[in-house]
């Protein structure tokens, strides 16, 4: 199929087609695991001239599988172009260090996933890179917050942990009147649940490792793009301005794993979000639990903007258990659900943020990010809804 009418095509069968490999015309993408290409006089050639796209050069400067994967993340965040990373992370740093420098200035929200946090208000600083820590909920923080020197606007489309959703109409017409690039990080919803460039937002991150990749077994990370401020070819520019002198490529066989994840997202979320909502209800009226966020809830803060951006409400949701011990208690009991650090596979996956991957952010700033020392962080899988509630009831009913 030709690449406009592919484009055209309900996200679900943009997800799941695969164009055939054209020697073999297998219908599985092939695997290229080579680290080094063979040169010729014209390979040479193209290389000398600048043509470094249209040959394997080293697999760190790119690999025709990690091509395959860019193409189908192009296809599903109706990208413009796409880099694909080592992990999340290296998307989040290798997209970060690419726009700024020296003396630059970033609007990020309050919440974001830890690490973002801290390369944003520790390591960055070192290079003399400065961030305001705003509440991009609302609008006039954000505004206020803005300096002539601000260069990206950044914020979590559902926010990990506290489960905020950024209201993205008003921030890219905020940021957009002044020239000031949108940066978002899309992962705890995934692009089934929500495609932020199609609401003007100049850069899309993915951590890949999530609901891209599926299966809790690979680590990768995406940068897409459809922006009008920046030149059509940055993501080119970075792949060899920041990340082949970070040493930030995907491996090939990640990028062949992602590529397969991809094919089932839209089931597999279809599946998670139907019982994520269940769950959130089901926690909403239970005696043992004082809160739960979750963007289909009525009682969710900025239900009203998901419902307005967001064709579904994501497999993420956190509640509330009062304090890390009743926390730590319920999640050593759950026997089907999974006691772990990450997110976004076939199972549920439980953690306490306050005490793992928040562990080394003060305790204000946490409370300053809406995360509470009892908050319970769950990614719901494909497990019958029904098994999952007997579980988190048994394991409630130990604290
Ligand atoms: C929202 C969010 N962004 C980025 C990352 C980093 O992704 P990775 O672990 O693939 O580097 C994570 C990891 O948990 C995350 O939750």
């Amino acid at each position: 199929m030709k690449k406009d009418k592919r484009k055209n095509l309900n996200f679900d069968s943009r997800a799941v087609y695969c164009p055939p490999d054209e020697a073999t015309k297998s219908i599985s993408p092939n695997i290229v695991m080579s680290s080094s290409f063979q040169y010729d006089a014209e390979i040479f050639q193209n290389i000398v001239d600048g043509a470094r796209k249209e040959v394997n050069i080293y697999g760190r400067c790119g690999n025709p599988t990690e091509y395959q994967f860019e193409e189908q993340m192009m296809m599903i965040e109706g990208a413009d172009a796409c880099l694909a990373t080592a992990s999340g992370m290296a998307a989040i740093s290798v997209t970060l260090l690419g726009l700024l420098k020296s003396g630059d200035h970033i609007v990020c929200d309050w919440t974001t996933y830890s690490s973002t946090h801290e390369m944003l208000d520790h390591r960055l600083t070192d290079y003399n890179i400065e961030t305001s820590f705003v509440d991009t909920a609302n609008i006039d923080a954000v505004r206020d917050a803005i300096r002539p020197n601000t260069k990206i606007i950044y914020f979590e489309t559902i926010a990990n942990p506290s489960m905020k959703v950024a209201p993205v109409a008003p921030l890219v017409e905020l940021a957009h009147a002044r020239d000031i690039v949108v940066v978002c990080d899309n992962t705890f919803a995934s692009p089934y649940v929500m495609r932020p460039l199609e609401h003007g937002v100049d850069i899309v991150l993915e951590s890949a490792t999530k609901f891209i990749g599926g299966h809790s077994d690979v680590i990768g990370g995406t940068i897409c793009m459809k922006s009008d401020l920046l030149p059509k070819d940055f993501l080119e520019q970075i792949r060899w301005n920041t990340m082949v002198k970070l040493g930030a490529p995907i491996a090939p066989f990640n990028a062949w794993l992602l590529s397969r994840g991809i094919q089932t997202l839209s089931v597999r979320l279809e599946r998670a979000c139907k019982s994520a909502a269940t769950l959130a209800e089901h926690f909403e009226g239970h005696p043992l639990v004082n809160k739960v966020w979750y963007p289909g809830l009525e009682s969710h803060p900025q239900h009203e903007i998901a419902k307005a951006q967001m064709p579904k409400f994501g497999a993420m949701l956190t509640f509330d258990v009062g304090d890390g011990d009743r926390a730590l208690k319920v999640l050593d009991n759950l026997e089907l659900g999974c006691f772990s650090a990450s997110l976004g596979g076939v199972r549920t996956t439980t953690q306490i943020p306050a005490l793992m991957a928040f562990l080394d952010i003060p305790k204000e700033e946490r409370l300053e990010m809406g995360i509470s020392d009892g908050m319970i962080r769950v990614s719901v899988g494909l497990e019958d809804v029904d098994d999952l509630i007997a579980d988190f009831g048994a394991a409630l009913s130990k604290m």
